[in-house]
C-alpha cells in the first residue's frame, strides 16, 4: 500500500501528536496547548490541554474577520411551514452574541448546562452556539422522545434553563413540545430555573409565569456577548445515546479536540471547500446534526442547509432533488433509511429527472449498514459516487470513511471503506486474540484515540471505563461486531450488545424491556429488533403475562405498545408485541434473543445446545406469524 491516503494514514497512527498539531493550525486559539496528546488520565485521551479555545468563535468570528460575514452561513429550508431563510455568518453571528446575552443575563456562566429540546429551526442553531459562545455545555433532546426521556436527562445534567419550542411540525402532524416540557419537569426531581420558549406560529404554548420567558422578548431585551475562552479539554456538549439499560449515556464532547477533528474531516473525507453548500439531512437532536449541520461546516466556512421537512411526503420523493437543485448542494449525508423511503416512492428515480442535481459531488451514508440494493440504486440514479461511512454518537466523526478528500479509493458495496486517518481499527476475538483477514469479532479501536472522541461520560465515568474499555484494555470497545478483509476495508456486521438500529435511530431494547416489564399484567418480557425493508430493523416485543389475568391479550398489547410511546417516545417506533405463554432460555436462564431474532426475520438457525426447551422455539415461531413474521 502507497497511495496517498496510506501516507497520510501511517502518518496519523505513527505521529498523533504532531498529525493532529499540524491540523490544529487552521483554527484560531486564544492560547496554545502545552500537550497535544495529554495521556495523563487513562482511558480518556485529552486533545489540546492548556490551550484556551471557543468554538463558536471558530465557527463565526474567525470568518467574519476574515471577510466572510456575507457568505450564507445557514440556509433554512422548510417546506413543512413553506419557508426559505438564507442567514449569513454576520447575521447568524448578531443572533447567537443576541441570544449569548439573553442567557447570561438569566444567570448561564461558563460550565452550566442547557438543555435545548427544539424542533429544526434556525433558533436551534443560534442557542448551540450561543451556549459555546458562552463555554456553556449545551445537551440537544431530540424531539421524538417523551418526556420521561427529558426528565431522565434534566435530573443527569441540571441544567440551568431548558430553551424550548411551541410545537415541532412533522410531514402529517403538529407535535406540541412544550406540554412535553412541562411533563418532564414536573417528573424531574431537578427544577430549571427558567425555560426559554420560541412560540411558533402553527402552535403557541401557555406559559407559566415566572419561569417561562418569550425567545422573542428575551432577545429583544439583551446585550450581545462576548466570547468567552475556555480550556480547549472543557465540555462543549453532552447528548445522550442509547446504552444497554435504560439509563442513557451522556456521551461528552470537548471543545478543542472536536473542532480540529470536525475541520479537517471537512476537506480531507468530505472535499469541501470554504463557501461550498453541505446539507446533512439529519437533526441537530443526533450527532449527525451536531458535527455536521452544525459545527463542521460553520468550522470550515461552507453553508449549511437546515432542513425541516422528510424525504418524502413534503411534498413527495423528489423533496431530497429539489433541495440540491434550489440550493446548489456539493455534498448529501444521510442515512440509508431515508433513501429507501425515497426509493420505494420512486422506486424508477423518476423525480431525479426533474430536477437538475450537477452540482452535487458526492453522497454520503451513514447511521445503519448500508444495504448494497440502495446504495447501487443511488448510484445508478445520482451519477455521483455513493460513499457509506461508519461512526458513532461516541467518536463524532468517521472511524471509517473513503476519504474523498485525499483519495478515493475502490468503492466495496457493503463496506463503509478502511479506517480513516486517526483511527487504529482491529478485530478481536471474544478472548482477545487478533482476528485473521476475513475473521468477523469484536470492533476496537486501539488508544489512543483521535480529537473529537469522547473523553468521558456525564456524571459516570465509571460506567465510561467499563463498558468501553475493561474488557479489552488498550482498545476502545465500538460494541460493533465484524471484520477487516486483505485489503484494509472495515464491514460492520452487528451490535454485540442489544442496541438496535431504527430508520438510523439508535435504541435500546433493554430500555423497552424495562418499559413493558412496568406493565401491571407483565410477568416477563423480550423485545428483539425484526428486520425492516425501509427502517433496517424495527423493534418486536413478546409478553408473557400475569397468571390470572383474563384481560384479552389484544388489549394488553394496545397498552404495553402505548406505554413504550409514552415513556421513551415516538421515534421507538415500537408498534408489534405478542403474547406468549413462555420465553426461550438456556438453561442458566438467559432470554434466547438471538434465536428469536432469526425465526422472525425467517433465517436458518441452529438449535441452541443449552436450550431449555427446544418447544418453546415452535411456540414462538406460531406467535410471530400472527404478527405477520416468521416467514421463510
Ligand atoms: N419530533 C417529534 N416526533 C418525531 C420527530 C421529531 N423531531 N421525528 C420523528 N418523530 C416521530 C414521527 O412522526 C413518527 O411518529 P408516528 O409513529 O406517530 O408516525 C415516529 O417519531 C417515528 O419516526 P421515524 O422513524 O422518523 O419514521 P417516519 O415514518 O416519520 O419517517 C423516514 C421515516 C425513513 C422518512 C425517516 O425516519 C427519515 O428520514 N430518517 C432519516 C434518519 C436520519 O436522519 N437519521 C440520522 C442519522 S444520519
Ligand atoms: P449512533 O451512535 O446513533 O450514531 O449509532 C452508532 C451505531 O450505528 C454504530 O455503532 C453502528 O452499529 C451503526 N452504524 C453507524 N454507521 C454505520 C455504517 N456506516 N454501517 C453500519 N453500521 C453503522
Amino acid at each position: 500500500m502507497s497511495g496517498k491516503f496510506d501516507t497520510i494514514y501511517r502518518q496519523s497512527i505513527e505521529a498523533p501528536g504532531t498529525f493532529w498539531a499540524h491540523a490544529a493550525r487552521d483554527l484560531y486559539w486564544h492560547k496554545s496547548w502545552d500537550d497535544v496528546i495529554d495521556g495523563s488520565n487513562p482511558p480518556a485521551t485529552r486533545w489540546f490541554a492548556g490551550a484556551e479555545f471557543n468554538t463558536a468563535y471558530n465557527c463565526l468570528d474567525r470568518h467574519i474577520d476574515a471577510g466572510f460575514g456575507s457568505q450564507t452561513a445557514v440556509i433554512y429550508d422548510s417546506p413543512v411551514t413553506g419557508v426559505v431563510r438564507h442567514i449569513t455568518y454576520s447575521a447568524l453571528l448578531a443572533e447567537v452574541a443576541r441570544f449569548a446575552g439573553a442567557l447570561a443575563g438569566h444567570g448561564v456562566v461558563k460550565g452550566d448546562r442547557v438543555i435545548i429540546y427544539m424542533p429544526m429551526v434556525p433558533e436551534a442553531l443560534v442557542a448551540m452556539l450561543a451556549c459555546a459562545r458562552l463555554g456553556a455545555i449545551h445537551s440537544v433532546v431530540f424531539g421524538g422522545f417523551a418526556a420521561k426521556e427529558l426528565a431522565t436527562r434534566i435530573d443527569d445534567c441540571q441544567p440551568k434553563i431548558i430553551v424550548g419550542a411551541s410545537c415541532g411540525i412533522e410531514a402529517a402532524r403538529v407535535v406540541a413540545y412544550k406540554p412535553l416540557i412541562d411533563e418532564a419537569i414536573s417528573l424531574a426531581k431537578h427544577k430549571p430555573a427558567h425555560c426559554i420558549i420560541l412560540q411558533r406560529d402553527r402552535q403557541r404554548a401557555e406559559m407559566q409565569a415566572g419561569r417561562d420567558l418569550d425567545w422573542l422578548e428575551v432577545t429583544a431585551a439583551a446585550t450581545p456577548h462576548d466570547c468567552v475562552p475556555v480550556p480547549a479539554t472543557d465540555p462543549l456538549y453532552i447528548l445522550y445515546t442509547s446504552g444497554t439499560t435504560g439509563a442513557p449515556k451522556g456521551v461528552v464532547r470537548d471543545n478543542g479536540g472536536h473542532a480540529v477533528a470536525l475541520n479537517w474531516s471537512m476537506r480531507n473525507i468530505y472535499n469541501m471547500e470554504r463557501g461550498e453548500v453541505f446539507w446533512a439531512a439529519s437533526d441537530v437532536g443526533w450527532v449527525v446534526g451536531h458535527s455536521y449541520i452544525v459545527y463542521a461546516p460553520l468550522l470550515y466556512g461552507c453553508t449549511t442547509v437546515l432542513y425541516e421537512g422528510k424525504p418524502v411526503g413534503t411534498p413527495d420523493a423528489g423533496a431530497f432533488w429539489r433541495v440540491i437543485e434550489q440550493h446548489k448542494v456539493r455534498t448529501l449525508f444521510t442515512a440509508p433509511t431515508a433513501l429507501r423511503a425515497v426509493k420505494r416512492e420512486d422506486p424508477e428515480g423518476k423525480l431525479v429527472g426533474n430536477y437538475d442535481i450537477s452540482s452535487l459531488r458526492a453522497l454520503f451514508l451513514a447511521g445503519e449498514r448500508s444495504d448494497p440494493p440502495t446504495l447501487e440504486w443511488a448510484e445508478a440514479k445520482l451519477g455521483v459516487p455513493v460513499i457509506d461511512h461508519w461512526w458513532q454518537t461516541e467518536t463524532g466523526w468517521a472511524i471509517a470513511a473513503n476519504c474523498l478528500g485525499i483519495e478515493q479509493l475502490p468503492v466495496k458495496h457493503g463496506s463503509p471503506t478502511r479506517a480513516a486517518p486517526g483511527w487504529d481499527v482491529r478485530v478481536l476475538g471474544d478472548d482477545g486474540h487478533p482476528a485473521k483477514a476475513g475473521e468477523i469479532g469484536n470492533i476496537v479501536c486501539k488508544l489512543p484515540l483521535p480529537p473529537s472522541s469522547f473523553p468521558t461520560l456525564w456524571n459516570a465515568h465509571e460506567r465510561y471505563r467499563k463498558s468501553y474499555f475493561d474488557h479489552f484494555p488498550g482498545y476502545y470497545e465500538t460494541s460493533d461486531a465484524g471484520y477487516i478483509d486483505g485489503d484494509g476495508y472495515v464491514y460492520i456486521m452487528a451490535r454485540t450488545d442489544d442496541i438496535i438500529n431504527v430508520a438510523g435511530h439508535r435504541l435500546s431494547t433493554g430500555g423497552m424491556e424495562e418499559v413493558l416489564a412496568s406493565h401491571p399484567d407483565v410477568a416477563e418480557c423480550a423485545v428483539i429488533g425484526v428486520t425492516d425493508e425501509l427502517k433496517g430493523q424495527l423493534p418486536l416485543g413478546f409478553l408473557v403475562l400475569k397468571a390470572g389475568v383474563t384481560k384479552p391479550h389484544e388489549k394488553v398489547v394496545i397498552e404495553a405498545v402505548q406505554l413504550v410511546r409514552d415513556r421513551i417516545g415516538p421515534v421507538a417506533a415500537f408498534k408489534t408485541a405478542t403474547v406468549v405463554n413462555r420465553l426461550p432460555k438456556t438453561r442458566s436462564g438467559k432470554i434466547l434473543r438471538g434465536t428469536m431474532q432469526k425465526i422472525a426475520d425467517g433465517a436458518a438457525y441452529n438449535m441452541p445446545a443449552t436450550i431449555d426447551d427446544p418447544a418453546i422455539l415452535g411456540e414462538i415461531e406460531g406467535a410471530l406469524k400472527g404478527v405477520g413474521y416468521a416467514r421463510k
